[in-house]
């Protein structure tokens, strides 16, 4: 597969990782690699990794352990300390190699350490892959706040070996799957086609997926790294989608992974586009009916729409306390700071229920 040239790094796909990735270790002449992955990570990622590496330079795996609720300072502050003392100095480099929580908190690790060292983002989840890796932001979460500490900085390059996927559970794929349908729905009609039927799909046909889906986040990212206009289009179904996966993550038999709750999100707010912006009707129960059947159809109770729309206040999203939306005009059209009532968006938990 051909790579990705973005401003000002490359992403390389499956072959061509390695021989990249061995021409920069050269090319700069690194003091030091630093490998952090977490325990989750499959071992097979590490030990692929590590066996395509052509160097004399020492490497150091740095491991931690797996899940959200250490993607906080105090990780960031042992990682540090643990650099330190293994010798990392201003040209070490740092590959972060594992799902969301690994390159966000390595890439912010690594920006602060002696004022920013280079770092590379291997992702290994589909999620991490069209996502988290892409697009320069860095950092951990502040108590319950999510990302609230951060960075944006683009990582030196960007390697993807999808197979790497070969190893994860489908509900995980899933996930990562919610972000690609969002990138079409938002941005490209094609790919939301195309991502409609997956039942013949080949691993050729998920590559070239994978790598239309990164085009289109590698395309808004650049025109607004920031985030001040176009960027707020990625957040489309994560208005809601965050409130809900909130909502459920201290409740072990609801919780949802971040793609099961932005899919939900999807479908509340394409209502709202529907209401609001006048998303056409066929339009709307094509997209309720895919993501119900890809993602299935976990009911909200109406005791739980007070409490989700109440989290929703804290959405780091919105302006002067007002809620903020990114809503559907059509398929691969949408508009940003869009406001809903909260009588409308009672009937979009209702419309979904139903
Ligand atoms: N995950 C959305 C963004 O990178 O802007």
């Amino acid at each position: 597969m051909t790579s990705i040239q973005t401003q000002d790094y490359a992403i390389h796909f499956n072959e061509n990782c390695y021989t990249n990735l061995n021409q920069q270790i050269e090319k700069k002449n690194y003091t030091s690699i630093f490998i952090l992955t977490d325990s989750n990570t499959n071992r097979f990622c590490a030990t692929q990794l590590l066996s395509q590496i052509e160097t004399e330079t020492r490497i150091e795996v740095l491991e931690i352990e797996p899940g959200e609720q250490l993607k906080n300072l105090e990780t960031c502050a042992s990682l540090w300390s643990a650099l330190s003392e293994l010798g990392a100095d201003r040209k070490s480099l740092m590959i972060n190699l594992g799902g969301g929580v690994v390159t966000d908190l390595g890439g912010f690790v690594a920006c602060c350490y002696q004022r920013g060292i280079d770092f590379i983002n291997m992702p290994t989840t589909l999620l991490s892959i069209v996502d988290a890796s892409i697009g320069g932001k860095n950092g951990v979460d502040l108590g319950a706040l999510k990302n609230q500490i951060g960075i944006i900085k683009t990582p030196t390059m960007v390697l993807i070996d999808t197979s790497f996927l070969g190893s994860l559970p489908q509900r995980d794929m899933r996930s990562g799957l919610a972000e690609m349908i969002k990138h079409g729905l938002i941005n490209n009609p094609k790919h939301y086609k195309d991502l409609q039927d997956l039942s013949k799909l080949t691993l050729e046909d998920l590559d070239r997926l994978i790598f239309d889906s990164i085009l289109v986040k590698k395309e808004i990212v650049e025109q607004d790294p920031t985030e001040q206009n176009l960027r707020k289009t990625l957040n489309f179904g994560h208005t809601l989608g965050h409130a809900i996966e909130s909502y459920y993550l201290n409740q072990p038999e609801k919780a949802l992974l971040h793609g099961e709750a932005i899919a939900i999100g999807m479908i509340l707010e394409s209502y709202l586009s529907h209401k609001i912006l006048g998303l056409d009707t066929e339009s709307l129960n094509e997209i309720k009916s895919l993501l119900t059947k890809t993602f299935g159809h976990p009911k909200i109770e109406t005791s739980d729409f007070e409490n989700i729309i109440e989290l929703m206040k804290h959405d780091k999203k919105n302006e002067n306390g007002v809620i903020k939306f990114v809503l559907l005009e059509k398929i691969g059209n949408c508009k940003i700071n869009q406001e809903a009532s909260k009588k409308l968006i009672i009937n979009s938990f209702e419309f979904y229920n139903n």
